[in-house]
């Protein structure tokens, strides 16, 4: 028999004295020799749903000894709820025990709160807690907001691919993929590894962006976009970085810095709206139990106009702060997280577009300005965070591409394909690259980026 998911039976879509089965695991028991309570969740929505079940039923000295995990079906009618805060019950008439736990004192995810830490030495089992639970399912209400997005806006969707020769950010952060014996490789005749002999006949690495590979298509399909993992072997312990995370990048033709700042405006102002209009059960336990004022955070996003600033205003207002930063502040130093604080959360209280940044702190691609210092380039700093997005307009001029490619010591030849797209038809075009769990730690208030990603790789940690 089909059963009915709990989010459908709490959101009323079943009607009273209506017969549900539905099945879940066993959250808590509560039980005297007359009734047994059980609040069963099926991870569909944060709620789990109560069972009354009577030992009129032939196995209720079984049921009544039910432990957390234990799996169940259960069929019953919906009746109304006189506890408090829930509209609904299920008066049980019939309970199939589907996976017992054998062993309920080694259960490591007893119903109470564990540390993090804790969860994260148990990944398997801790998508089974409240927290993971809800991360996950704003998770993916945010992925689903981000397509809807580039969908209803006329953006196609590009599969750029995982394995790439070229360094996109030009950090020297990448993963080699390679089938070379890692102890003795061949060797060419000075000595270095030959990779000709490798499984693509060249060296090649996991990508670090798929902007440039997006580019390709934006030259032809006018506003495209891609959404997938990628990977940087930085080796940043922080709760910021991840070696494997996913990034949503947009690229738009014909536009300028400016356009590609409205869309990053619009996108996210769009996926907030979302997830406060579909994920309030979710966003209702962070704001309660993990950060206070996550939902008001959201809200007043939605109605607040993004400030946008010069990186040379942004480094006077922090000269002329007062304030005494650990990094200090030059013109031409990359802002570390506490400028980004600094500025999103104390001198303007809304999320920033920082604008213009000086060419040297930035990649190749980067359009230069007319100043010949800088470049334009943008990131987003939303209070809170700090950086969620990096973009730019793009190099459209190939004579410029070319002697910005010399500076950085990077061969033309080896991006003869990039050079193409200035050569046949150039376009101003630019956009930029969203960190996703960036984005989902953002909206529920969880500190660390380990906990919204399910399979978090850091440096030494790559269990599973
Ligand atoms: O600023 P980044 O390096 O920009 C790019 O990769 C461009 N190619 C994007 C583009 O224009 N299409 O990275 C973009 C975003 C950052 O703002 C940050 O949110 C996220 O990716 N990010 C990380 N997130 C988690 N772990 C890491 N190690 C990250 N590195 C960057």
């Amino acid at each position: 028999m089909s059963h009915s998911a709990i989010s459908d039976v709490l959101a009323g879509k079943y009607q009273l004295d209506s017969k549900v089965t539905l099945k879940g695991w066993v959250r808590t028991v509560r039980a005297n020799p007359n009734f047994a309570f059980i609040n069963l969740h099926d991870g569909s929505c944060f709620d789990p749903i109560q069972i009354v079940v009577d030992n009129t039923l032939n196995n209720y000295n079984e049921i009544s000894k039910l432990t957390t995990a234990c799996s169940l079906s259960v069929t019953g009618t919906l009746v109304e709820s006189k506890g408090k805060g829930q509209s609904f019950e299920v008066q049980a008439e019939e309970v199939d025990i589907i996976g017992l736990v054998e062993d309920p004192d080694t259960y490591p995810m007893a119903p109470k709160r564990h540390s993090v830490e804790y969860l994260r030495e148990h990944a398997h089992l801790r998508p089974r807690t409240n927290l993971i639970g809800a991360a996950t399912r704003i998770r993916n209400c945010l992925s689903h907001a981000i397509h809807n997005y580039f969908y209803e806006n006329g953006f196609q969707w590009i599969a750029t691919p995982l394995i790439t020769a070229s360094d996109c950010e030009g950090a020297g952060e990448m993963f080699r993929v390679s089938t070379l014996d890692a102890v003795n490789p061949p060797l060419k005749d000075d000595g270095r590894a030959d990779f000709s002999q490798d499984f693509f006949g060249k060296e090649a690495f996991l990508t670090v962006s798929g902007q440039l590979n997006v580019e390709t298509y934006a030259c032809a399909l006018s506003k495209v976009y891609t959404f997938g993992p990628t990977f940087r072997a930085e080796n940043s312990n922080t709760s910021r970085h991840l070696a494997e995370f996913w990034m949503v990048e947009p690229e738009l033709a014909f536009a300028d810095l400016a356009a590609v700042a409205q869309c990053a405006e619009d996108m996210l102002k769009y996926v907030f709206k979302a997830v406060l209009k579909e994920r309030m059960d979710d966003l209702e336990f962070f704001d309660l139990r993990v950060q206070k004022g996550v939902i008001e955070r959201l809200q007043k996003l939605v109605d607040t106009d993004f400030v946008r600033m010069d990186y040379t205003d942004a480094i006077d207002i922090l000269q002329k702060s007062g304030k005494k930063f650990e990094f200090p502040v030059d013109w031409g130093v990359d802002l570390s997280s506490e400028h980004e604080r600094y500025l999103a959360e104390e001198h303007v209280g809304a999320p920033i577009i920082l604008q213009n940044y000086p060419k040297d702190i930035k990649s190749f691609y980067m359009r230069l300005n007319d100043d010949g210092k800088t470049v334009a380039a943008m990131d987003v700093l939303a209070p809170g965070i700090g950086e969620i997005i990096g973009g730019s307009q793009r190099e459209d001029r190939l004579d410029v591409l070319d002697s910005r490619m010399e500076e950085v010591g990077l061969n033309p030849q080896d991006y003869y394909w990039y050079r193409d797209l200035r050569r046949y038809g150039s376009v101003p075009h630019g956009g930029f690259g969203l960190g996703f769990e960036r984005l989902v730690a953002y909206v529920t208030g969880i500190q660390n980026v380990r906990d919204v990603i399910p399979f978090p790789r850091t440096p030494n940690s790559a269990p599973f």
